[in-house]
């Protein structure tokens, strides 16, 4: 399989360049150019064609694609994703997971709270809950609870550089909060890895958030292939929706809905690398579906609001519908769901959607039978999202 998997590209003579990517071994993808004409497309952008045109065909083609995408969320949204540093260890006592990594002369620890589940048997499932869970995490499931804001600040502007991953990679490091935060969840997950006593499987491994946490979580799901269920929540624009569809909310249906220039005002959750798009983001060659593509093919359930308008309901949907085409590709559609629902306070989970989660919950951090073929909102016509009008390119099976 491993074999098929890096072989395959050369047989083929795809022509061979640079990547970063652990999963594919250096030399095998396309490597985007240094310098990249900008082209406005006012469309959601093609996930299944490379930077440069060409069609992506295959499932060896489409993981060099999804290391592409990485690439450009990193080069001009999120900033750069360091590696594991040259120093990680830990421990675990009392219940408190200790985190230490060093980088040259830097070094820093944080800590977390690792639940006793009161109920099933160790070792456990865990959901890592980015500034606590707004979800109901079953009494059989541990709860990690990560103080995102020791790592990167979000108060505001003046937060930028701000928290321990730039204590460690200096202030001007390129990353915005969302991708310093994963940078933590990584280091969290290496040290569970290598420490015993805390009693949680680290196959079974979720992420979880809401509002700015839930942008949060998505990118975290994005970026580290070892969690295995990703849990968006009421995420919004800068998360499950497309900057695309929120300008044209606000800009065409009146509809107040944050945007790109908007947020890159209001706090530091993006690199500063982002800010020459926020008012051109047609320019832009990804969007927000992209990020389902950067999960897939692991667990994906994008929990979201219809009634609040800031949170760009059309947005969400139509993005994460059409992210979901992703999953459709790869033959994997029931391993991602989209649930929205309105009529309740932002963050607080209204019955109607508390057994979606449980059924996500239920097949990838329990492993048994659920049916996660979830894709519902109560908004009218699709919440007005018409595909035909983002959506130019069609949905082939990769094998
Ligand atoms: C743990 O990491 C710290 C740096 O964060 C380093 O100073 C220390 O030597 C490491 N300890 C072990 C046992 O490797
Ligand atoms: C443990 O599981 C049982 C059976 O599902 C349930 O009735 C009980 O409420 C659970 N205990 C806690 C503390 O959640
Ligand atoms: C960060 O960038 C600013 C502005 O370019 C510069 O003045 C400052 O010296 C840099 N700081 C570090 C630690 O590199
Ligand atoms: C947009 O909405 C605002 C607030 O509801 C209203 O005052 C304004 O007239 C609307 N503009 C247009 C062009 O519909
Ligand atoms: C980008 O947006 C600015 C401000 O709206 C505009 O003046 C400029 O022409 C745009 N640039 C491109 C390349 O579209
Ligand atoms: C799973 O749920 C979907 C949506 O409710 C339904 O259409 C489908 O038949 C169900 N599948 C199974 C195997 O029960």
């Amino acid at each position: 399989m491993v074999f098929s998997y890096f072989i395959a590209p050369l047989l083929l003579a795809v022509p061979i360049l640079g990547s970063t990517s652990s999963a594919n071994p250096p030399g095998l993808c396309r490597a985007l150019p240094e310098d990249i004409t900008f082209k406005s497309n006012p469309d959601l952008p093609n996930p299944f064609a490379f930077f440069d045109g060409h069609p992506v065909e295959s499932q060896t083609q489409w993981n060099c694609r999804r290391e592409e995408i990485s690439q450009l969320f990193q080069r001009f949204e999120l900033g750069t994703l360091p590696p594991r540093p040259e120093s990680v260890n830990g421990s675990f006592s009392n219940g408190v997971l200790t985190v230490n990594a060093a980088e040259g002369a830097n070094s820093i620890s944080f800590q977390v709270q690792i639940s006793k589940p009161a109920n099933g048997t160790a070792p456990f499932p865990a959901v890592i809950a980015i500034g606590g869970s707004s979800l109901p995490i079953p009494s059989d499931v541990s709860v990690i609870t990560f103080n995102n804001n020791d790592i990167a600040l979000q108060n505001d502007q003046s937060s930028r550089g701000v928290g321990k991953f730039f204590q460690l990679y200096g202030t001007n490091h390129s990353a915005g909060a969302l991708i310093a935060w994963t940078w933590g969840i990584s280091r969290i997950i290496d040290v569970l890895e290598m420490t015993e006593g805390h009693n949680i499987d680290v196959k079974r491994l979720g992420v979880t958030g809401c509002s700015r946490n839930g942008k949060g979580a998505y990118v975290a799901g994005a970026f580290e292939p070892r969690i295995a269920l990703t849990l968006v929540q009421e995420s919004g624009s800068g998360g499950a929706g497309c900057w695309r569809i929120s300008d044209h909310m606000l800009n065409f249906q009146n509809i107040t809905t944050q945007t790109a220039s908007e947020i890159v005002q209001e706090n530091v959750w993006f690199s500063e690398n982002f800010n020459p798009f926020v008012n051109n983001v047609t320019l832009l060659p990804f969007d927000h579906h992209m990020l389902a593509g950067l999960v897939a093919p692991r667990g994906l359930l994008v929990i979201d609001n219809t009634g609040i308008d800031w949170l760009g309901p059309e947005s969400v949907w139509g993005c994460q519908t059409t992210g979901r085409l992703i999953y459709d590709a790869l033959g994997v559609s029931s391993s991602m769901g989209v649930t929205q629902e309105g009529n309740h306070a932002h963050c607080a989970l209204p019955a109607d959607q508390a057994p979606d989660v449980d059924a996500f919950i239920t097949r990838f951090l329990k492993n048994q039978h659920a049916n996660t073929t979830i894709v519902n909102t109560d908004g009218a016509n699709n919440v007005g999202f018409v595909a035909s009008d983002y959506v130019n390119w069609k949905v082939p099976r990769l094998h």
